[in-house]
């Protein structure tokens, strides 16, 4: 007796300390789901970006960026950390893709840094930069991985912040020669493309909250960002069209399934108009039915910023449509938010789960947004180019089990599926993001990485999410 006691204490001590016995439990139990369920043809991808990931910041020619300058005030970062060094991958981008390979994904979303193709924004031409994209781009290839490009994943050249950046209209100009640059040197090899990365985000955080860079603040600034910014994405889309062989492209969303609070319908109103706001506002206009305004009247204002002939000029038919979506918001009415009319309810009051952002856990959300999307005549095709979470990763032996992370996936995933088993036209999920980051104001505490990285050492060390995809897409 006293001995069988004993066994079944070490048995089940080693179960909790074997780290390789603790991360094959991720697997048992009834894990429906599998990568043949979504079809052979579904793209499996990391995504990242460069002010992210990249570090060298100031060196090989590149300009300064406005996270650069942003960075360097006090109290913008709240660690007042920088994406100086970030996760150095600028120099280790041939063993972090191999990384990918490894781990069975055969897609890479990445950015290309403005300022590191044009350190002034447009004219001299940095060849450095040139080089390191296509080197990036070669060892891809080489490892039968698929390369799919963002052209503005927020880091703007600050010297064209010094003319105005997103609010003054000549961005058009600049963002045009830009685009054809990376069109002509980069489109021989990279098909897949992605104009900007939610416009609403930079536009709502960096010209009207002034919490992300460049840190302006105002409705006056945020309108005149955001119809440039709409200008833009369909002028991108157009530029790579005509410009890449066999292209395909689209641009990509930060969106969030809005409910009500309660059945009451002044809530219902205040959803409409968030609604408006966090998913339609830059949406809509690409596809030719111009801003919400009706749901959102203060969005009026955005004509005030038209020239001749602009509201022709707010559409494109992309080829695919990018999700990326964390969560959802519960809203309720309250008349003292201006415009919006309408308050989010504390995510930690909702009684789900919440990750290191304090964003709720919220799969079915997934599903809801999907389907919210898919119901647009003109979307073609949809990507989840985002989804993901920051946990608290703590090393344990040198490991680290991320059981919170490999959770939110399997639940997010089984909503992808629901959606793409109903008939819905989505082809491909990546996940936010491959490496621990620099991820922006919030500076490298929030860990998002599949990859843990020691920001001291640049050692990477895979998590337990990362061997649960890796098994996964076996
Ligand atoms: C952005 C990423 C960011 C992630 C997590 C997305 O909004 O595209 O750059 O790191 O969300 O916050």
């Amino acid at each position: 007796m006293q001995r069988r006691i004993w066994i079944k204490q070490l048995s089940s001590a080693a179960l909790y300390y074997n780290p390789i016995v603790k991360y094959a439990s991720l697997f048992s139990g009834d894990d429906a789901l599998n990568k043949k369920m979504f079809g052979k043809d579904f793209a499996w991808g990391v995504s990242t970006a460069a002010a992210q990931i990249e570090g060298a910041a100031t060196e090989y020619g590149k300009g300064k960026s406005i996270w650069d300058e942003f960075s360097s005030h006090k109290g913008k970062i709240k660690t007042d950390e920088s994406p100086e060094k970030a996760c150095d991958f600028y120099h280790s981008y041939k063993t972090d893709i191999a990384l990918i390979k490894q781990l069975g994904f055969t897609n890479f979303r990445f950015s290309i840094s403005w300022p590191r193709i044009f350190p002034d924004g447009y004219g001299y031409m940095n060849q450095n930069g040139i080089d390191f994209y296509n080197n990036v781009i070669d060892t891809c290839l080489e490892l039968g991985i698929t390369p799919w490009v963002t052209l503005y994943h927020w880091d703007l050249p600050q010297a064209l912040q010094n003319k105005g950046g997103w609010i003054n209209r000549e961005i058009l100009l600049w963002f045009s020669e830009y685009v054809h640059i990376c069109a002509n040197k980069f489109g021989d090899r990279v098909k897949n493309w992605m104009v900007l990365n939610e416009p609403l985000a930079f536009t709502s955080l960096g010209y009207l909250l002034g919490i992300h860079a460049p840190g302006m603040k105002g409705f006056k600034h945020f309108f005149s960002a955001v119809h440039h910014a709409a200008l833009c994405q369909s002028l991108g889309g157009q530029i790579l069209r005509n410009n890449v062989e066999d292209a395909n492209v689209g641009t990509t969303f930060s969106c969030a399934p809005i409910y009500a609070y309660n059945e009451n319908n002044k809530h219902n109103e205040a959803v409409k108009r968030y609604d408006a706001f966090v998913n339609r506002l830059f949406l809509e206009p690409s596809l030719g039915l111009g801003y919400p305004i009706h749901d959102l009247p203060v969005l009026k204002h955005l004509e005030k910023c038209y020239k001749s002939n602009d509201e022709n000029k707010l559409a494109f038919d992309f080829d695919f449509i990018g999700i990326q979506n964390y969560t959802r918001y519960v809203v309720r009415d309250n008349i003292f938010i201006p415009y919006l009319h309408g308050l989010q309810v504390p995510p930690k009051k909702l009684g789900n789960d919440t990750t290191d952002m304090k964003w709720e856990v919220y799969p079915d959300g997934l599903y809801k947004i999907v389907k919210q999307f898919s119901a647009y005549k003109g979307i073609k095709k949809i990507m989840i180019t985002e989804n993901g979470a920051a946990f608290h990763d703590g090393l344990d032996n040198g490991l680290i089990h991320d059981n919170q992370r490999v959770n939110y996936f399997k639940e997010y995933l089984a909503q992808v599926l629901k959606a793409k088993n109903e008939g819905i036209n989505v082809d491909g999920y990546f996940v936010w993001s491959l490496l621990d980051n620099f991820e922006w104001a919030e500076g490298y505490r929030p860990r998002f990485g599949l990859v843990y990285v020691d920001f001291n050492t640049q050692q990477r060390i895979l998590k337990d999410s990362a061997l649960w995809f890796k098994d996964f897409l076996k």
